[in-house]
């Protein structure tokens, strides 16, 4: 059974004081779905996320990590600095972190392979550009992303990832794929998996949809079947909105 899941990514929101806002009232809100959910805040409200949230049911993830052991990476956070305060599950390959600062294919495969060398999971965004899909390249673009990040690993390590597909036009812009493109989406990737790595594998990777995730279309969005959940951005800042999505499932 696929895990279903939604996973709130915070971005650069919120300090610590309205961290504590938020994580009071998601601890108030009342889940009624089998979903797993997760929330990503900034880095430097983690730890404080993860004592608060220690003993309920929302894990605390990673925006984001350096691929590097340690070392002279100013400004940079560790895999093993996300592990010492609680943190297992990191987002990478974020569309703002590959156009804000040119994060490549390449980058992504090793802090991949430096995040499950540390036994976390990552959370794998991909997706295309509107000239992408204007010109009808959108799944050889999200192709060659996949490929180039996660296919020198074997079918084993793709069990610690999550896929999350975000066409980019769709982020932030209250521009949603319409169900029929994220499900035509979602069927292409899990057919890629599938002639990669075999059915078993392709059946039990879950594949995130995200850009534009709201209250009032995250229900006709899910239920698509190559659709196992939501990674949400702006919607996830206000606790009734995420938990709406989150039941949406
Ligand atoms: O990572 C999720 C994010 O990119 C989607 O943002 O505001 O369109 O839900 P938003």
């Amino acid at each position: 059974m696929r895990r279903k899941i939604v996973a709130g990514n915070w971005k650069m929101n919120n300090d610590l004081p309205r961290t504590q806002g938020l994580i009071t009232d998601l601890k108030n809100a009342k889940k009624t779905s089998d979903a797993e959910v997760m929330i990503a805040p900034a880095y430097v409200n983690l730890y404080h996320a993860f004592e608060e949230l220690r003993e309920s049911d929302i894990e605390v993830i990673a925006q984001n990590m350096h691929f590097a052991e340690n070392g002279a990476y100013t400004g940079e956070v560790s895999a093993d600095m996300l592990k010492s305060v609680g943190i297992s599950t990191v987002i990478l390959g974020h569309s703002e972190r590959r156009a804000y600062y040119n994060e490549t294919d390449a980058d992504l495969a090793k802090k991949v392979d430096m995040a499950l060398s540390k036994k976390m999971e990552v959370v794998f965004c991909f997706g295309e550009e509107l000239k992408d899909r204007q010109a009808g390249n959108h799944e050889a673009v999200v192709k060659s992303q996949i490929k180039n990040a996660l296919f020198h690993l074997d079918a084993d390590a793709l069990k610690h990832i999550i896929l999350a597909y975000e066409p980019v036009w769709a982020i932030g812009t209250g521009e949603t794929a319409t169900p029929e493109q994220a499900q035509e989406m979602h069927k292409a990737i899990r057919k890629m998996i599938a002639d990669k790595y075999g059915d078993d594998t392709a059946d039990n990777i879950s594949i995130l949809y995200g850009g534009s995730v709201k209250p009032n279309n995250a229900q006709e969005i899910f239920s698509n079947p190559d659709v196992d959940g939501g990674l949400i951005g702006g919607a996830s800042l206000k606790a009734d909105d995420f938990f709406a999505i989150v039941n949406a499932i």
